[in-house]
């Protein structure tokens, strides 16, 4: 089975580009689920129902988050009421929502679904190494297919991961810098890995953002208020093909769409 992830959706053109190519992308691949990191579709930083909605109606089966998951208060209810919807499994307990689950895609095929978030230059969260192991094992009975969202900011950190769930789960997929990186392989035990997806949303700003504020910022070193750019947008994904009665990965590519000009 192949499976689209969806690099970080960052405001309104992320949504545009992912409403625009989702479907073209689903025929081209063949695809038979799609996951979509979510965590800034709202705004540039954050979800809500509204943008949830948006998203599920662009053709994305589940939602997977990060730190800035948390950035609307309704996304607490939001995360409590939808199982599609993820934060990351490794927030201490008592945080809304759910950190797993499993989802069927297109041709009836359950997939577990785990969403992490790093400790390297973030905040002191549990352990996301011995929580994912612990969640694959769980997940496993019910679904020999599991891709996880790696939500960090430190390359070593996403590497160190892979190599620690290699063999345990299909894939590891990084999120959150909003950079692809060029390093996507199946490592020797059968999981696909790469450092990070990239980002979906404005090509000429500074990781989503208007790049004057972010420019002001680095130049003064007073606080700015940051929006989100205008301008042509890109989305940024893998397809991962795999073996579904093995849950073994056998391949992982890069796919990188632009907008010609701004659509709106
Ligand atoms: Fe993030």
């Amino acid at each position: 089975m192949r499976i689209l992830f969806v690099g970080d959706v960052h405001g309104k053109p992320g949504r545009r580009i992912l409403r625009d190519r989702l479907a073209k992308l689903r025929q081209a691949h063949d695809l038979a689920l799609v996951i979509v990191n979510g965590e800034n579709s709202a705004g540039g930083a954050g979800i809500n129902s509204e943008v949830a909605q948006e998203l599920f109606g662009a053709g994305a089966d589940a939602i997977t988050g990060g730190n800035h998951t948390w950035q609307l208060r309704e996304a607490y209810e939001l995360l409590d009421s939808d199982p599609r919807i993820l934060r990351p499994l490794n927030y201490p307990p008592g945080a809304p929502g759910r950190g797993a689950t499993v989802v069927t895609g297109r041709m009836g095929t359950p997939v577990g679904l785990i969403n992490l978030q790093g400790r390297v230059f973030m905040r002191e969260l549990d352990d996301p190494f011995r929580a994912a192991r612990a969640e694959c094992e769980r997940l496993r009975e019910r679904a020999p297919v599991i891709v996880i969202d790696m939500h960090a900011e430190a390359t070593s950190e996403k590497i160190a991961l892979g190599w620690y769930l290699d063999g345990h789960c299909s894939a590891v997929i990084g999120t959150h810098t909003h950079v692809q990186t060029a390093d996507e392989r199946v490592l020797p035990q059968g999981t696909a890995y790469i450092t990070d997806v990239g980002m979906t949303g404005p090509r000429d700003g500074v990781i989503g953002m208007d790049r004057e504020g972010i420019l002001e910022r680095f130049l003064t070193q007073l606080p700015v208020r940051f929006e989100v750019a205008s301008g042509p947008a890109q989305l940024n994904a893998v397809v991962v093909d795999v073996d579904e009665s093995t849950g073994r990965a056998r391949s992982i590519t890069r796919v990188r769409e632009f907008e010609e000009t701004n659509a709106d």
